[in-house]
C-alpha cells in the first residue's frame, strides 16, 4: 500500500505541473460531450491507485443470501468502483456515493451492484419458470418493474440474467436459467436484457445487466456444484455460447466469470473465452466481474500457487472487476512493478469499467431519489404482471377426464405443507423478497372461490421428516370434501446455489400423505412447488391431475386458484425435461443421435423416454393443428422460405398456444441433434378460431449450424422442419 500511495502523490504533482488542477470543466464532466472522450480524460487524469480500485468491488450492508454471508464494511475507499448494495432504502446508498463525489479526487461515482435475479421486491417466478410461460414480452416487463425497484432502492446494475445452458435438475441453480434449449435461453437472455436496460441505459429506472456465468457453468458434474466440467469446444459453440452471445448482441453491459473449470482451464483464468471470444470476435466494450471470490479460488483450483498468481491469471485473462475477494487491490499493483502485468491493460480494463458507468449516467445523476416504500415496491401494475407471469409459468402436466377446473365444487380441501406455508413461493435468490408479500395457496384460493365453494385445509406433514401425526386430520378434511388439491414441493431453499441434490424426488412423507388421501377415493389434484423437475411417477399415479407451479413468487396463490378454477386457462409447457427418475439424468430433448437404432442402448430396466418431454403442457382447450406447409422446398444460402400451420381451438374456451418450431438436420459433417428449437410463438386463440403461426426460415440463422471455432456454416441437403406430430423436408441447394 506504501508503494501505491507514493506513485499516487507522483502522478497527482505531474497532473498539477501539467495544469489539469487549473481546469474548469474538464472533459469528463460534460455531459455533451463523446462518451469515449470523456472515459479517455478521465482515465489519463487517474493515479494508478485509484485506477485499481475502480477494478474491486466490496459489500456495502448485509447480504442476505445464506450463502455468501457478506461483512458490514466501515471504511470503503471513496475511490472503490463498485459495491455490492444488500440494503432495503436508498439512504445508505446515497450517503456512500455522497462520499465518493464528494471526498474522492476526481468524484468518480460508486457502480452499486445486487442480484436482483426474479424481481426485487415484487417476486416473480424463478427464471426456470418464467421459460415456461413462452412469453418473452411479459419477462421483459417483469424485468422493467425489477429494474425500476431496484434502481429506486439506489441499485445501477443486477447480476443477472442467469443464462446456463442445464441438463441436470440435481444441480440446483437449474432455477436461475431459462432450461436446458440454447435457443430458450437466448431470446429469455435477449428480453431480460431489454428489460432491465431499455434502448438507453441513462434513463431512469433503468439497470445495467450482467450475463452469468461466463460460460458452461451448467455443465456441472452429476450436478455438483462449483465441480470441473468437461466441455468439448464444439458443445461449447452449439450449447453454452450461444445465450450469451445473444445477450451481447442485446447490448448486455457486462458479463460474470464463472467458478467452474472448462476442460481443464478455469473459467476465471480463461483468455479463450474472457478474451478471444467475447472481445475480440463478439466486440464487446463493457467490463467482466469476477463471481464471488472466484479469482482467489483460483488456488482451490489447481491452477494458481498463491492469490498474487491467481491475481496474474484472473487479470490478464480478461477479468476487469473484481467480485468481493479484494485480490486485484493487494496485488495488481505489485505485479505491475514486476511486469506480469502490463499497463495497457489496466487503463484498458479501467476504460471498460468507467465507459458502462458513464452509458448509466451515474456522473450526471449519482443519486437517487429517496422515496417511500409505497411508491417503489409492490405497485398495482407490477403485481398484475406477477399474477400473469405466475400463470403463464405453470404447467398442466395430467389432466385426467378433465378434473380441472373445479367449477361448481361444493366443498374443496387444500392439504399439505406447501398449502399455507407461502415463503415456500418466493424461492431462492429472492432480492428484497418478504413472506407477508405472498398470498399463498390457502389464501389465494378462499379469495378465489368465495360464496362459491368451502375451503378446508390441513397441512398433513412437514417438507420432511416422518412425522405423520397430521395424517389423521388430513384424511377428516379430505373425507369432508368433493375434491381434493394435495400441495406437495420443495421448500425454495433447496434450489439455487449450493444446493445440488442426488436424487429429484418429493420427500416420501409427502407421497405418504398423497396416499393417505388419495385412499380416501375422492377426486385429488396435485400441485408440484418446486424450483427444478422432480420425479413424479409415483405421485402421477395417484394423481387425477397435476400442475407444476414452481417457486412462483408473490402472486403464486393467486395464479394457481385462477388456473384451478377456470379463470385463467393454463399455457405454460415445460422448458425442461422430466425424467421418470433420477437415474435418467441427463435426459433432455436435443441430444445427439445414437449409434445403434431400435432398443440398442436402451436401459434394460425402465425406459430411455422422459416422463414429461421439453414443451409439454395442457390447456383446457382442445387445440388442432392444421397441415403444415412451406412457402418453397428449395432454398439457398441467403434466402429465406415461410412455414405455416393453422390452429384450431376446438373448444368453448379461449386458450393460448405455443407453437414450437423444430429443425431437423438428418445428414451433417457435424452431427447434430436429433432435432432444435428455433422460434416459438405463443397467440390467443378464442373458442372455436383458427389463428396461423409462421416461421419465418432463415437459411444460415435457422438451418445453418456452428462449428467448434464458432464459425456458422450451412450445408446443401435435407432439412426437417418439424412442428407439433409433423414434419416437411426442404432442401438447401
Ligand atoms: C453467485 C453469483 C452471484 C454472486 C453475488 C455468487 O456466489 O455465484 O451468481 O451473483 O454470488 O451474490
Amino acid at each position: 500500500m506504501m508503494k501505491l500511495k507514493h506513485l499516487a502523490t507522483a502522478t497527482f504533482c505531474l497532473m498539477v505541473a501539467f495544469g489539469c488542477s487549473s481546469e474548469k470543466s474538464p472533459i469528463y464532466k460534460d455531459a455533451s460531450a463523446d462518451i469515449e472522450a470523456r472515459v479517455n480524460d478521465l482515465v489519463n487524469r487517474m493515479t494508478l491507485e485509484e485506477k485499481i480500485l475502480q477494478l474491486n468491488q466490496y459489500v456495502l450492508g448485509i447480504n442476505t443470501v445464506e450463502n455468501n454471508f457478506g461483512e458490514m464494511v466501515k471504511d470503503i475507499p471513496v475511490e472503490i468502483g463498485s459495491l455490492i448494495y444488500f440494503n432495503d432504502h436508498a439512504e445508505v446508498r446515497n450517503a456512500m456515493q455522497k462520499k465518493a463525489m464528494e471526498e474522492s479526487r476526481l468524484g468518480i461515482p460508486i457502480l452499486f451492484g445486487h442480484d436482483v435475479i426474479h424481481g426485487y421486491r415484487t417476486t416473480y417466478p424463478i427464471p426456470l419458470a418464467l421459460a415456461c410461460s413462452w412469453n418473452p414480452e411479459l419477462v421483459r416487463q417483469a424485468s422493467e418493474v425489477a429494474a425500476q425497484e431496484a434502481y429506486d432502492c439506489g441499485v445501477n446494475w443486477t447480476f443477472s440474467p442467469m443464462v446456463d445452458v442445464s441438463r441436470d435438475p440435481r444441480w440446483g441453480r437449474v432455477m436461475e436459467c431459462f432450461g436446458e434449449d440454447p435457443y430458450t435461453n437466448a431470446v429469455f437472455c435477449e428480453a431480460v436484457v431489454k428489460g432491465y436496460q431499455g434502448d438507453d441505459m441513462s434513463e431512469k429506472n433503468r439497470i445495467a445487466a450482467c450475463l452469468k456465468h461466463y460460460v458452461g457453468y451448467g455443465a456441472s458434474e452429476a450436478g455438483r456444484d462449483y465441480v470441473p466440467t468437461e466441455i468439448s469446444d464444439q458443445t461449447l459453440w452449439d450449447t453454452y455460447l450461444p445465450p450469451f452471445e445473444a445477450g451481447v448482441k442485446a447490448g448486455a453491459a457486462t458479463l460474470m466469470s464463472a467458478f467452474h473449470t472448462i476442460s481443464g482451464i478455469p473459467a476465471s483464468a480463461n483468455h479463450y473465452i474472457l478474451t478471444e471470444v467475447l472481445k475480440e470476435k463478439w466486440q464487446h466494450d463493457g467490463f467482466v466481474v469476477s463471481d464471488w471470490g472466484a479469482v482467489e479460488q483460483l488456488r482451490y483450483q489447481g491452477m494458481a500457487e498463491d492469490e498474487k498468481e491467481a491475481t496474474m491469471l484472473a487479470f490478464n485473462a480478461g477479468i476487469e472487476m473484481d467480485m468481493a475477494d479484494r485480490m486485484y487491490q493487494k496485488y495488481l499493483a505489485t505485479l505491475l512493478e514486476e511486469g506480469k502485468v502490463d499497463m495497457k491493460l489496466v487503463d484498458e480494463s479501467v476504460r471498460r469499467v468507467l465507459r458502462v458507468k458513464f452509458r448509466l449516467g451515474l456522473f450526471e445523476q449519482p443519486y437517487v431519489e429517496e422515496k417511500p416504500e409505497s411508491e417503489m415496491y409492490l405497485l398495482p401494475k407490477s403485481l398484475e404482471i406477477a399474477e400473469k407471469a405466475a400463470a403463464e409459468s405453470m404447467v398442466l402436466l395430467k389432466n385426467e377426464n378433465s378434473v380441472l377446473p373445479l367449477e361448481d365444487v361444493g366443498t374443496i380441501a387444500v392439504i399439505g405443507p406447501v398449502a399455507s406455508d407461502s415463503t415456500q413461493h418466493l424461492g431462492n435468490w429472492g432480492a428484497r423478497a418478504r413472506a407477508e408479500d405472498v398470498v399463498g395457496i390457502v389464501q389465494g384460493m378462499c379469495e378465489e372461490y368465495a360464496g362459491k365453494s368451502k375451503i378446508l385445509t390441513a397441512k398433513g406433514c412437514d417438507f420432511e421428516g416422518e412425522d405423520k401425526s397430521g395424517f389423521a386430520e388430513a384424511v377428516r378434511v379430505a373425507k369432508a370434501s368433493d375434491v381434493v388439491v394435495v400441495c406437495l414441493g420443495h421448500k425454495g431453499s433447496w434450489s439455487g446455489e449450493n444446493q445440488s441434490r442426488s436424487t429429484i424426488e418429493i420427500p416420501k412423507i409427502q407421497e405418504e400423505l398423497l396416499s393417505a388421501v388419495e385412499a380416501t377415493g375422492k377426486p385429488v389434484v396435485v400441485l408440484v412447488t418446486t424450483g427444478r423437475p422432480v420425479e413424479l411417477p409415483r405421485i402421477e399415479k395417484k394423481a387425477d391431475a397435476i400442475l407444476q407451479t414452481w417457486h412462483s413468487g408473490v402472486r403464486a396463490g393467486k395464479a394457481i386458484a385462477g388456473l384451478l378454477s377456470g379463470r385463467y386457462n393454463p399455457s405454460g409447457k415445460l422448458a425442461m425435461t422430466f425424467p421418470y427418475s433420477t437415474g435418467q439424468i441427463p435426459v433432455y430433448y436435443n441430444r445427439r443421435h445414437r449409434a445403434r437404432t431400435g432398443d440398442q442402448g436402451l436401459y434394460k430396466d425402465i425406459t430411455s423416454e422422459p416422463m414429461y418431454p421439453f414443451a409439454h403442457g395442457l390447456s383446457y382447450s382442445t387445440f388442432e393443428y392444421g397441415k403444415l406447409t412451406v412457402s418453397a422446398d428449395k432454398l439457398k444460402e441467403g434466402e429465406t422460405i415461410s412455414a405455416e400451420v393453422t390452429v384450431k381451438n376446438a373448444s368453448q374456451r379461449d386458450g393460448l398456444e405455443t407453437v414450437h418450431w423444430f429443425v431437423k438436420d438428418p445428414y451433417s459433417h457435424i452431427t447434430r441433434p436429433v432435432k432444435e428449437l428455433k422460434y416459438f410463438e405463443k397467440k390467443l386463440i378464442k373458442a372455436g378460431e383458427n389463428v396461423t403461426f409462421r416461421f419465418e426460415i432463415n437459411s444460415l440463422r435457422d438451418l445453418g449450424f456452428v462449428n467448434r471455432e464458432g464459425k456458422k456454416y450451412l450445408d446443401k441437403g435435407e432439412y426437417r422442419i418439424m412442428v407439433g406430430d409433423q414434419s416437411v423436408s426442404i432442401y438447401v441447394i
